[in-house]
């Protein structure tokens, strides 16, 4: 596995995404414990092979994601110094004692007493930055978040955040695939790189839709690799850049974190990079 290191943090290149884990859509994203035992298997399965970041949100199956992770590292015994847990606090709860009431909440779900990486999950307008950042700048003092970081913001709003934040911003979390790169074409994953801070893929896997021609083939051929291996080998060979696919499969889940290996050459990722 390949680590990227700041902040005195190392995190690897391939974590672990849960957004279906633990809910259902009805008119919003809601509980639904019907599958639990699919899902801490899947969780079990992931801790086994070596997954140590956890991608979650209060968003996600109505904070039920996170129970759901909670428990599967609580029982896998695992150090809670060994994991790495990004979470995220949902636009409408970003007022200054909305922030404080989500992170204890994401917090017990957790069973945890920090988060390492605590994220806006998208922006929003209508509460001023300085009033979020100045609980999130209070809850690494407190110590229950140790690093804080923003999800979906353009280069103008990183700026503000960096701004406001007294501590490093630590990720911008968008969405990066060979399908999808506006982040790449409109500066915000060059000025991650330059001021030191992680561009998280999401989707990175095109929610395991890969469109496989040739020149893919044919570089999935040379590394004795799946197509999907080396969609993520192409974001994880870049710099600052990790990626957070989600898999409920044992083998997709293996493959995934194996992709983090695969060296490919600067023609690779050239001939990459022309594909549309
Ligand atoms: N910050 C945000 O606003 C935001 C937005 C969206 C997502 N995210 C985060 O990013 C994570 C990943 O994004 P995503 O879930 O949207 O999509 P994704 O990871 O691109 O795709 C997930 C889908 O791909 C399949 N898959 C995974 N590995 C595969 C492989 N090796 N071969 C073939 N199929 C494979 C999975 O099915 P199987 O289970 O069958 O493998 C699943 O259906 C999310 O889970 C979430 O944590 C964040």
């Amino acid at each position: 596995m390949k680590y990227e290191t700041l902040n005195d943090t190392q995190i690897p290149k391939i974590g672990f995404g849960s957004a279906r884990l633990g809910g259902r859509f009805v008119g919003g994203i809601l509980a639904d414990r019907s599958h639990d035992e699919f899902f801490l298997a899947a969780l079990r399965s992931a801790l086994n092979l070596g997954y140590i970041h956890f991608d979650t949100a209060e968003l996600y199956g109505g904070g039920h994601a996170e129970e759901l992770i909670g428990r599967a590292i609580h029982e896998s015994g695992a150090m809670r110094e060994k994991i790495f847990v990004t979470t995220k606090i949902w636009p409408t709860h970003l007022a200054y004692k909305n922030v404080l009431r989500s992170c204890e909440n994401s917090l017990r779900r957790l069973q945890m007493d920090y988060i390492d990486s605590y994220l806006i999950h998208w922006p929003n307008p209508l509460v001023p930055m300085r009033e979020t950042f100045r609980a999130l700048n209070q809850l690494v003092k407190d110590g229950k978040v140790r690093h804080v970081g923003v999800s979906n913001f353009d280069v103008k709003r990183i700026k503000e955040a960096q701004s406001l934040s007294e501590t490093p911003l630590f990720a911008n979390q968008v969405p990066y695939s060979l399908t999808r790169r506006s982040h790449a074409k409109d500066g915000t994953l060059e000025y991650c790189q330059q001021n030191n801070m992680l561009l998280t893929g999401y989707t990175p896997i095109n929610h395991g839709h890969i469109a496989v021609e040739q020149t893919m083939q044919s570089i999935a051929d040379a590394h004795h690799a799946t197509p999907h291996q080396i969609a993520l080998a192409w974001l994880v060979n870049q710099p600052r850049v990790i990626a957070i696919p989600m898999s409920f499969n044992p083998s997709h889940q293996k493959e995934n974190l194996d992709a983090a290996d695969i060296e490919l050459t600067p023609a690779e990722m050239n001939q990459l990079n022309q594909l549309g």
